[in-house]
């Protein structure tokens, strides 16, 4: 197992590169299933959850690699339904494999899947949206196994934006006879670049971005070519590493408009933030300020997945910041470590009150979650002293080489074997 050792002090001041985005990649792999035929995805991020997926689809009988920054699939010769359990524990995202086997192959047979432990993760939204489409589910010992002689269009409205269910109920109704709408969708920028990346396949798909999706079932789906957009909450991360250190970062390679919310939160804060077509610029100063509320909310409101870093960023800001978890109610797994670290932060079921220090200081800390890992990162970079983060495993599942980039801007950090390992 690997370590992060980080010296904080330094202001970052340089320029980054922001990667395809984890959660846009993840079920697009899984709808490279549908096409039969090769498919190249460009801007896909070499992490562990994509190899992950990658395993997958090999499994399934695709064959899929690497090569460079871009995963190829040959869905050709798809020949398995079944996912194995330990497959499935991987990541979240296996889930999406669900609609995609349904789609290609008439029947499905998986697992629950595994993924960051944020609360209690059901896919109840999940299952109920499929009998909605005359798929037929039967659940036994652990497995979950999905039938459809022919999936059918129909209207689904869904109890809450979950963005898993959307991407799974668009997968499934791709090929099923006649239309689909969902009701109450998910309006994520990655919904919108599964539904482009289906469309290219020759989907027929409208309406991604809002709160109603509609589906037009097709015979058949072809492989395609398509670049996944950057990662909103990688380019989040930058931001904060800015504003943590009083640094001055160009961010590259970006979509400015995906990560508004969290622009407006730095821009209280105090940070001065212009943004041309694909890169922002930010600059923040000496000390922080406090912002009074932050509550997470399904797009476009702030991002659940910033709650963890951009709370690390405040806690040595001055005054006091109130974050309210809205959508997941196990996130706060990352306030032990960061009150390890000096940070003065008291939960209450899922509000959290942040009173601004001055600095943090060094600490041995473990990741609990792949984006309190990030908040860990981001707290080391102003901490004074010698910041040891375990449990990097969590950060490798959606970031690619954090501390390389990091430290081309500035940053002393660097990965080690964990003392004792050899
Ligand atoms: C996705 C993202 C994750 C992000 C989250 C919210 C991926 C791989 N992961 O996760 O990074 O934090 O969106 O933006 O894209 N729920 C149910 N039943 C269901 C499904 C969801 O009760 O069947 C609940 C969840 O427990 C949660 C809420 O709905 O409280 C939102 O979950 P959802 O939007 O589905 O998140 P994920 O797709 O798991």
């Amino acid at each position: 197992m690997s370590m992060l050792v980080v010296e904080g002090g330094t202001p970052l001041e340089g320029g980054v590169y922001v990667h395809g985005a984890k959660n846009a990649a993840l079920p697009i792999l899984a709808a490279t299933v549908l096409g039969n035929g090769v498919s190249v995805v460009h801007n896909c991020p070499n992490i562990t959850d994509v190899n992950a997926a990658v395993n997958i689809l090999n499994h399934l009988g695709c064959r899929a690699f690497r090569d460079g920054d871009s995963v190829i699939v040959d869905s050709s010769d798809v020949c398995r339904w079944d996912i194995p359990e330990s497959m499935m524990r991987e990541m979240r995202s296996s889930v999406m494999f669900l609609g995609a086997i349904l789609a290609r192959c008439g029947k499905a047979d998986i697992t629950y899947p595994g993924g960051c432990e944020l609360g209690p993760r059901p896919i109840d939204l999940h299952l109920k949206a499929l009998e909605k489409l005359s798929i037929r589910i039967d659940e036994k010992l652990g497995r979950i196994n999905c039938r459809a002689c022919k999936a059918r269009g129909s209207e689904i409205s869904l109890d809450m934006p979950s963005v898993g269910a959307t991407e799974n109920i668009m997968l499934a109704a791709v090929t099923a006879k006649g239309e689909t709408v969902i009701v109450n969708a998910a309006q994520e920028p990655e919904i919108v670049d599964l539904q482009n990346f289906l469309n290219c396949m020759g989907a027929k798909i409208h309406g991604g971005g809002t709160n109603v999706i509609t589906i037009q079932g097709v015979e058949q789906l072809y492989g395609c070519e398509y670049t996944v957009i950057p990662d909103r909450i990688e380019t989040v991360t930058y931001m904060a590493a800015a504003g943590i250190t009083g640094g001055r970062l160009s961010i590259n390679n970006v979509i400015p408009e995906h990560v508004q919310a969290v622009a407006s939160v730095m821009k209280c804060a105090g940070c001065d933030i212009m943004h041309g077509e694909s890169r922002i610029d930010i600059s923040a100063p000496p000390r922080l300020k406090s912002v009074d509320y932050i509550r997470t909310m399904p797009y476009p409101g702030f991002p659940t997945d910033a709650q963890a870093i951009i709370m690390a960023m405040l806690s040595v800001s001055q005054g006091v910041s109130v974050f309210s978890e809205n959508i997941f109610s196990g996130r706060f797994k990352h306030v032990p470590a960061l009150t390890m670290m000096g940070a003065n932060i008291i939960t209450e079921g899922r509000t959290a009150i942040v009173r601004g220090v001055n600095r943090l200081y060094g600490a041995s800390v473990k990741a609990e979650d792949l984006r309190g890992a990030a908040a860990l990162v981001v707290a080391a970079l102003n901490a004074e002293g010698k910041t040891e983060i375990s449990g990097i495993n969590y950060l490798d599942r959606g970031y690619c080489n954090l501390e390389n980039a990091l430290s081309s801007v500035g940053a002393n950090i660097y990965r080690c074997k964990k003392e004792n390992e050899i």
